[in-house]
């Protein structure tokens, strides 16, 4: 089977429907890397993972093997996971605490916590070498670019580049949503996440995310049944059955009404899609997170923060995001037809308990790699996968509602929740990083 389509690069992605080898070509895989996760903002991690200074944790920009750690003056640096001395990958582990240096296990080269060499063994062999005693290239390498916004930190690998904030642009609406959500207005990571490898394209995971047809088709068998069990609980104990059921009965809401949700194309190749669940029963444990809120913001400030509607924020190219329910998904592509996603989620910082309980029962019921939800997800992903490596079509159709979805200063709104714009403004950015030299 071919992977190659044999046209140029700028003839793969046409407004309304994109060449099956963008998914499949390993040569265009590379560019991407290249192109895309080692130019732009890539999500690193989020400083709460490394609350002290010597704690680290680590991942991967593109294919660059990276470390986040908190330096002496309390920095996050995000630093290249490779000793300066031979090589060697100096954290092994996803996270950890290094002490007050960095010691690589191989011949002891020892570093401060933001890179720079703090001893050597036998350093006297070095004198009168080329590597002298202050060459940079002793030193770990650091990211060109760093930064935070609320708590969530990113890295750049290329030196230029708009800065965080501009780059995030209405994207920004992710964190502030999840994080205004806390009484403290902060969120803090629950320490380790479910780590999944999906054997498809990176692309398709982010095109599904704000796909709302699919979910009335590929998760109506759990939603009705969640539906029945709900119905069981009101008829034996005359109450609504809790909230978690309403998170898999959601997937019942037929498609006409999926029409009428929003979605928002913002420059960059990030999205948005309109809430549809309702998270704010009158149950006593939504009562008593609201009255702290109101505590903290005020009544106005309270409804102005809980009346936002967001389902999902697509952070292209690297995030999904479900602010309301403090979830978090981390795209990192591994190889054409091999992603690997890292499902994280967040406490409320002076929350009830109960509040963080109801995220994490979206966590297991929703995105862990054990609910049926995301293995029928994960199940569509490989079809497709297998299909575009097929010779049985050229094309991707994004054709619904193409042309028709209305743009002013660069942000597009879609007519209907079903508009594949999602998907189109996604490879409209795609489009531009790849152009770039
Ligand atoms: S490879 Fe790290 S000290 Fe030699
Ligand atoms: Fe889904």
């Amino acid at each position: 089977m071919s992977q190659n389509s044999g046209l140029p690069l700028d003839r793969l992605v046409e407004p309304d429907r994109v060449h099956r080898t963008c998914y499949t070509d390993p040569e265009i895989f590379e560019q991407e890397l290249e192109k895309i996760f080692h130019k732009t903002w890539i999500y690193v991690g989020h400083e709460s993972q490394v609350k002290n200074p010597g704690d680290y944790a680590t991942t991967q920009i593109g294919k660059q093997p990276m470390i986040m750690v908190r330096g002496k003056d309390g920095q996050v640096n995000v630093l290249y996971n490779r000793c300066p001395h031979r090589g060697a990958m100096l954290c092994n582990e996803h996270m950890g605490h290094a002490g007050k240096t960095f010691m690589c296990s191989y011949h002891g080269w020892q570093f401060h916590l933001d890179g720079q060499v703090y001893g050597i063994p036998s350093e006297e062999g070095y004198e009168q070498t080329r590597l002298c005693a202050e060459d940079p290239a002793k030193n770990i390498k650091p990211a060109p670019r760093v930064e935070n916004y609320r708590g969530f930190v990113f890295a750049s690998l290329a030196e230029d580049g708009p800065d965080l904030e501009s780059h995030l642009g209405g994207a920004k609406q992710a964190f502030d949503d999840m994080c205004d959500r806390a009484p403290e207005g902060e969120v803090e990571v629950v320490p380790n996440c479910f780590r999944m490898i999906q054997k498809s394209n990176w692309k398709i995971f982010l095109e599904n995310q704000l796909d709302a047809l699919h979910p009335s088709v590929t998760h109506g068998s759990t939603g009705h049944a969640a539906a029945e069990v709900e119905k069981e609980i009101k008829s034996k104990t005359g109450e609504d059955a809790p909230l978690s059921y309403h998170y898999l009965s959601a997937f019942t809401t037929p498609i006409h009404k999926w029409d009428s949700m929003e979605t928002v194309g913002y420059p960059q190749g990030h999205c948005l899609l309109q809430g549809y669940m309702g998270l704010r029963p009158q149950d006593p444990d939504t009562l008593e997170y609201e009255a702290v809120m109101r505590e903290h913001y005020g009544a106005e400030r309270t409804e102005e923060i809980l009346s936002v509607n967001i389902h999902h924020v697509l952070v292209y190219p690297c995030l999904s995001v479900q602010s309301p329910l403090q979830q978090l998904r981390a795209v990192r592509p591994l190889a054409p037809d091999r992603t690997l996603t890292e499902i994280w989620h967040f406490r409320l910082k002076g929350a009830p308990e109960a509040i963080y309980r109801r995220a994490l029962d979206y966590y297991y019921l929703v995105n862990s790699p054990s609910t049926m939800v995301n293995a029928d997800d994960l199940y569509n992903f490989w079809r497709c996968h297998q299909g575009l490596r097929s010779e049985g079509g050229e094309w991707v159709s994004f054709h619904r509602n193409a042309g028709q979805d209305p743009t002013e200063n660069g942000v597009t709104t879609s007519v209907t929740g079903l508009s594949e714009m999602p998907m189109r403004n996604m490879f409209s950015a795609w489009t531009d990083f790849m152009a770039a030299r």
